[in-house]
């Protein structure tokens, strides 16, 4: 099941169209990561699916609950952490007193609000710091907190913009982890902005990439990757005349760039099953001495930088 289905959504500020009828569906416990530059879209995307923007066009359903026809029932079922989620914690009140105020809020029954505050502050690193003002909490903590705030109802859908964008290595890995395994326990569905290509090609199952508004791209993240397997990167290394190396991999046709590095070549080869071991062949019968002929695999950055630059085929 769809748990989010986006038909055509679209929003314009005046001249500008921010998002530009976009057509996405998020399976339930799945992990989607919308990428895109500065400016492309993603947190007025956001902004649309938590009702706090309303669409120019089109619509969205979120748990079978349409955006605009019931934002009170989207906004119950759904964890929002908006880009500029440090400022809409009440920076008076204390990490604690933020989160037992949204509780109520939400209506978490009295009884559970203690123990589901504490699990998550401490989960998050956060108790000692419980009867600190919000505000006197250093950015990476604020978006803690923020991320607490988010996941306190335990909602069926989060939508997060740019979750770990503030978090030091270790804490945006326990957050990482946390995603993960909520999304495959409880079947919670995540929806998140990105610029972290490595994070989201960890644990996105499912990507999209924006630019302008408009989705480029969309699928499921290794099918997305293998869609680069048709031309591939290698790194070559030889013991001694690298000019030369580098002048026999220029004159194969199938070689569509080859450039050299401090110590290696740095090769692109088109259709590589059977065309990278006719380079080798060659190297090796004009005398080059190959120490390492590898494979770089496919990353998400990659994938992205095609798609931005124009270069893969929708
Ligand atoms: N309230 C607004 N009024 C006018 N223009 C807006 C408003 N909000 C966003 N925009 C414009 O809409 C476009 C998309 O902005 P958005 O914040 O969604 O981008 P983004 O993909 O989240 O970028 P970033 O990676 O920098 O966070 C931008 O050109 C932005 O200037
Ligand atoms: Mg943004």
């Amino acid at each position: 099941m769809d748990e989010v289905i986006i038909k055509g959504l679209t929003k314009r500020f005046d001249d500008l169209t921010a998002v530009d009828h976009i057509e996405l569906n998020v399976p339930e416990g799945s992990i989607y990561g919308l990428l895109g530059p500065n400016g492309a879209g993603k947190s007025t995307s956001i902004r649309l699916l938590c009702t706090l923007l309303t669409p120019s066009e089109g619509t969205a359903c979120i748990g079978g609950f349409d955006i605009i026809e019931s934002p009170v029932s989207v906004r119950e079922i759904t964890g929002v952490m908006p880009e500029e989620s440090n400022h809409t914690l009440y920076s008076t009140m204390s990490t604690y007193e933020n989160l037992e105020y949204f509780g109520k809020l939400y209506g978490i029954p009295d009884a559970e609000i203690p123990e589901r505050i504490e699990e998550l502050l401490n989960f998050m690193g956060l108790w000692e710091r419980k009867d600190d003002p919000a505000g006197e909490l250093s950015t990476g903590n604020r978006q803690r907190l923020a991320l607490c705030r988010a996941l306190l109802h335990r909602p069926k859908v989060l939508l997060l913009d740019e979750p770990t964008s503030a978090l030091d290595p270790i804490a945006a890995k326990k957050v990482r982890e946390l995603i993960l395994s909520l999304a495959k326990k409880y079947r919670q569905t995540f929806f998140i902005n990105s610029h972290n290509l490595a994070e989201v090609q960890r644990i996105c199952d499912r990507i999209a990439i924006i630019d302008k508004g408009r989705i480029l791209l969309s699928g499921k993240t290794k099918e997305l990757q293998s869609k680069l397997q048709a031309s591939q990167n290698f790194t070559i290394r030889v013991t001694d005349d690298l000019e030369k190396a580098l002048s026999i991999a220029k004159s194969m046709s199938f070689v569509t760039s080859a450039e050299k590095e401090v110590d290696s070549l740095q090769v692109t080869i088109e259709d590589p099953i059977g065309n990278n071991s006719t380079l080798m062949q060659s190297l090796l019968s004009q005398g080059v001495r190959i120490i390492e002929f590898a494979e770089e695999a496919a990353t998400l950055e990659d994938l992205y930088l095609d798609v931005i630059k124009g270069g893969v085929n929708q």
